[in-house]
């Protein structure tokens, strides 16, 4: 089967890379020439595990490619995945849907025999049926069906999740096209892996369901980690009690300092859109979005609480991104908390393993080179971003490279009793706060 997909971002081309090793002749077009000369290179733009060896290897069997040339691209595919970027549109957080727009007059132009034209992108219900209209406008000669198939892959993860999805979700009614995507995903049909066939409008909605609910469920444990703070609980424990709960289930219970990166905002932003639009209001998550982007705010007070006086003080950041494995920036949870602290005069000394080129261009701070330079000197030391190096850290060591042994843990990667044994102030969320036992 021969498939182009659109677009070289995270989804393009973890998607893209992930069907060629499925056995697919899979060709990557994206407008960016400086990427497409990069990933002939060899050259993956995005940290994500995994992917480079899988690129390698595909492109080395000749089933993957990368070109700038969507036109003689489109003619040869079987199915031609639409996976450009749906920013939130600056100003009023409508999905922004101009580059699939843009990527259905191009694949207007080249369709030759049936062709299954997929919508991967994450985007607004109705945009399937206005990417036909568009085609169909265009090429009313042309024999092609428009599907919907969303992807809840997680970066940092997006490799694993391609390959062993729970499920793959098709939006279409045609039987054509459902023949064509049984076929795009033939080895995962092998594996059991659920394929649910709905409507594109159901399709395109189950996305941001998704999303939202997991969004819900992170907000919700956050607010009950704020509770188990004024009453001496401990949040992990609750999380692991009720996750227990078959019909709660443990995963996305980790209280935090609110969620971030490419998806989650942003999705859920557009689905408020969305229900403002049909005037089916979605109270829940206009909560949900309004108490995550107090969370963030509130942590810069969280932290300069546990410091007493910020002004002057140095503090040591490990961890920029909004998660682990990744070099992701967008929407970070430390792209408002530290400014926030700068603003009462702070001085920041960063490292995050992954982050730091990317967070260059958004933060003015001092970037170090390791987790022990970073707490050269520092008053107080603040874990934004639980990657794993972070988790054993020599605690004799950073204690005697301080100023003063405290920590500030916003993922909960060290356990209270530890730190105080360590003789560290240990704060961290939705648990006790401890001071050094010496
Ligand atoms: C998310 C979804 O998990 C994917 O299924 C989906 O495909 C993807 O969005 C997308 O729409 O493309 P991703 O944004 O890569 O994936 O990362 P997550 O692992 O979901 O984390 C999102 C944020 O929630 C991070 O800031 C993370 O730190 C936070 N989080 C996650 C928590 O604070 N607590 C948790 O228990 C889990």
């Amino acid at each position: 089967m021969r498939i182009a997909m659109i677009g070289t971002g995270y989804v393009g081309l973890v998607s893209g890379a992930c069907l060629s090793e499925f056995g697919h002749e899979v060709i990557c077009v994206d407008k960016d020439s400086a990427k497409i000369a990069a990933l002939n290179k060899g050259q993956i733009p995005i940290f994500e595990p995994g992917l480079e060896d899988v690129v390698a290897t595909n492109v080395k069997a000749k089933r993957l490619a990368f070109s700038q040339d969507l036109e003689s691209a489109v003619p040869k595919a079987d199915a031609i995945f639409i996976a450009v970027g749906t920013p939130s549109r600056r100003g009023d957080g409508h999905a922004d849907l101009s580059y699939v727009f843009a990527a259905a007059e191009e694949i207007a132009r080249g369709l030759d025999g049936y062709t299954v034209v997929v919508t991967k992108s994450t985007v607004p219900v109705g945009t399937s049926r206005k990417v036909e209209e568009i085609l169909r406008q265009a090429r009313p000669d042309a024999e092609f069906d428009v599907a919907s198939n969303p992807e809840f892959l997680r970066e940092g993860s997006a490799i694993e999740d391609f390959r062993r999805p729970d499920r793959v979700v098709v939006g279409t009614e045609s039987d054509r096209a459902k023949a064509v995507m049984k076929e795009v995903y033939r080895p995962l049909y092998l594996n059991e892996t659920p394929i649910l066939f709905t409507s594109r409008e159901t399709s395109e909605l189950i996305k941001y369901a998704a999303n939202a609910f997991l969004a819900t469920k992170i907000t919700f444990i956050n607010e009950i980690a704020d509770i188990c703070e004024k009453v001496n609980a401990d949040v992990q424990d609750v999380a692991r009690a009720i996750g227990l709960d078959g019909r709660i289930g443990g995963k996305f219970l980790h209280a935090g300092p609110g969620f971030g990166g490419s998806c989650f905002p942003k999705d859920t932003l557009a689905l408020l859109k969305t229900s403002q639009q049909v005037g089916a209001p979605a109270r829940i998550v206009d909560a949900v979005v309004a108490v995550n982007d107090a969370r963030k705010a509130r942590m810069a007070e969280k932290i300069a609480a546990a410091l007493g006086e910020v002004q002057g003080k140095c503090i040591a950041v490990l961890g920029l991104t909004f998660k682990p494995n990744t070099d992701d920036m967008r929407d970070a949870p430390s792209l408002t908390i530290l400014p926030a602290l700068q603003a009462k005069g702070a001085q920041i000394r960063a490292y995050d393993p992954e982050g730091m080129d990317e967070a260059r261009k958004h933060l003015d701070i001092t970037f170090c080179k390791d987790a022990y330079q970073a707490v050269s000197g520092a008053d107080a030391i603040v874990i934004l971003t639980e990657w794993n190096e972070f988790r054993a850290l020599d605690l004799n060591r950073i204690k005697a490279l301080m100023k003063a042994p405290v920590m500030i843990d916003l993922r909960n990667i060290y356990r209270p009793a530890q730190m105080a044994d360590a003789g560290f102030t240990y704060v961290s969320v939705g648990r006790r706060s401890v001071s050094p036992k010496h």
